[in-house]
């Protein structure tokens, strides 16, 4: 049994935004509200006795349901160098994510119910974060046959993707449309056409040109992002965005729910914080697919968050070995690692200056991938699963490999400080960080 006192509560699903005290019993939210009595406390909770409760002050911090974030890539099965689910999922709690979405791209490809239902499998054994299988649209992601929609659904895959990849064959998306009226889960769709983006590593503009490297036109990705919201107002098939990082692509979606189509979509936070002007040749962690946008494409994904035309954030943590990132900038894979650093990047890079609201983070990352995807948590409501975190705007922490659970060290923020971070994270109640330190071995507090 837990009760936080003096905690700033931020929860938008019930439009909640000021000092409470919370109780927590047998993985539930009990209560949230103003300053409770210790008497109080003994009978709602029907204790004999208040020292069997875990109290904790929260005085000068924030308490938020538990992130969620969409778009993780955990390389298991397959590429446990990178990353595995156990290392992943630890990630995510010290990032303040208690529930994510593992992206079917590892190797085998998840494009079958008995795959996706041994990344559950994982998850549980290591006893972290909640992990959601992302199941393959189409079989070895070769673009031109469905998966089992249902059975893997039925397996546990919560959405269909081929992220890493985009759909070239626009029959075999208009046809996994249709299935998603039958699944109700949404495919997320990676919006790249091949043929536009070429050889490209990085977005082709006046960056590019200055460093020399073949560019992917912007249009590689909004030329798919038309395709596929036409394609979702056709067969009324529930659509996702993944990693939204243009003007056009913005402007598309906007329109899109306009027209009333079915369609919600995600921006990566390091399309939000870094140009293409930030790209150095000699850093391959500012590689990432789709790649980092003109300062342009920047403020217009940062409307589309402002007005409601982008429904979340997400990480697309894409882990990668050293040696596969310390190849030269033109060969060195996609990717930016994401669970450990994303939340104190956004709350130093656009919550402290003003660009959005707290709640709106906590909405973005939490309460809309919740409804989005079906997935528990999203709230503080009496009843609710207990997965939250404690947040300390004040807390700085230089960035280093040592202290990141994740495998992998491929962020721009190495060896940078960032304020601004979870401090303690529940899942179901149960505390497994606490001072950015995981409680590995369930030696959890309570
Ligand atoms: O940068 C990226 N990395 N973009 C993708 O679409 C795939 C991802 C990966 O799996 O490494
Ligand atoms: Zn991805």
């Amino acid at each position: 049994m837990l009760w936080i006192k003096n905690v700033t509560v931020i929860d938008p699903s019930q439009g909640m935004s000021g000092i409470n005290d919370v109780l927590v019993q047998s993985g539930r939210i009990v209560e949230v509200g103003p300053k409770f009595k210790t008497q109080e406390v003994i009978a709602k909770l029907g204790l004999m006795d208040i020292k069997e409760v875990n109290q904790i002050d929260g005085e000068g911090k924030y308490l938020f349901p538990g992130l969620i974030d969409v778009h993780v890539h955990l390389r298991e099965p397959g590429q446990e160098d990178k990353e595995d689910i156990a290392s992943g999922s630890r990630a995510a709690i010290r990032g303040g994510f208690t529930s994510i979405m593992a992206m079917a791209n590892t190797s085998p490809i998840i494009d079958q119910r008995a795959l996706a239902e041994f990344v559950k499998l994982q998850a549980q054994r290591a006893g972290m974060a909640k992990v959601y299988p992302v199941s393959a649209v189409t079989k070895g992601f070769k673009g031109q046959e469905l998966v089992e929609m249902m059975d893997i659904r039925d397996g546990g895959a919560v959405s269909f993707s081929d992220d890493g990849k985009g759909i070239q064959n626009p029959e075999i998306m208009r046809l996994a449309l249709e299935y998603a009226k039958l699944t109700g889960c949404p495919i997320i769709s990676h919006c790249e056409d091949e043929a536009l983006a070429g050889k490209g590593v990085m977005r082709r503009g006046q960056a590019s040109a200055r460093l020399g490297l073949p560019g992917i036109p912007a249009s590689a990705e909004s030329v798919m992002v038309a395709r596929d919201v036409i394609l979702a107002a056709e067969t009324g098939g529930k659509l996702h965005i993944a990693h939204v990082s243009t003007k056009e692509s913005v402007e598309l979606i906007r329109w899109a729910k306009g027209e009333g189509v079915d369609v919600s979509a995600e921006v990566n936070p390091h399309h939000l914080l870094f140009t293409d002007e930030d790209i150095k040749l000699t850093d391959t962690s500012y590689k990432v697919n789709p790649p980092l946008p003109s300062r342009e494409d920047q403020q217009a994904l940062l409307e589309g968050i402002l007005d409601g035309t982008i429904d979340m954030l997400a990480t697309d943590h894409a882990p990668h070995t050293w040696e596969e990132k310390a190849r030269p900038f033109q060969e060195a894979p996609f990717g930016i690692n994401g669970l450990e650093t994303s939340l104190a990047a956004v709350w130093q890079g656009l919550v402290k200056p003003g660009k959005i609201t707290i709640e709106k983070l906590v909405e973005l990352w939490s309460v809309n991938p919740s409804r989005r995807f079906g997935i528990p948590g999203g709230t503080l409501n009496p009843g609710a699963q207990a997965d939250m975190i404690m947040f300390d705007p004040l807390y700085k922490e230089v960035i280093t490999t040592d202290i990141m659970e994740s495998k992998a060290d491929n962020t721009p923020f190495l060896k940078k400080e960032l304020q601004g971070f979870p401090v303690i994270t529940w899942v179901e109640g149960r505390m497994l960080m606490k001072d950015r330190k995981i409680f590995k071995d369930n030696q959890s507090l309570i």
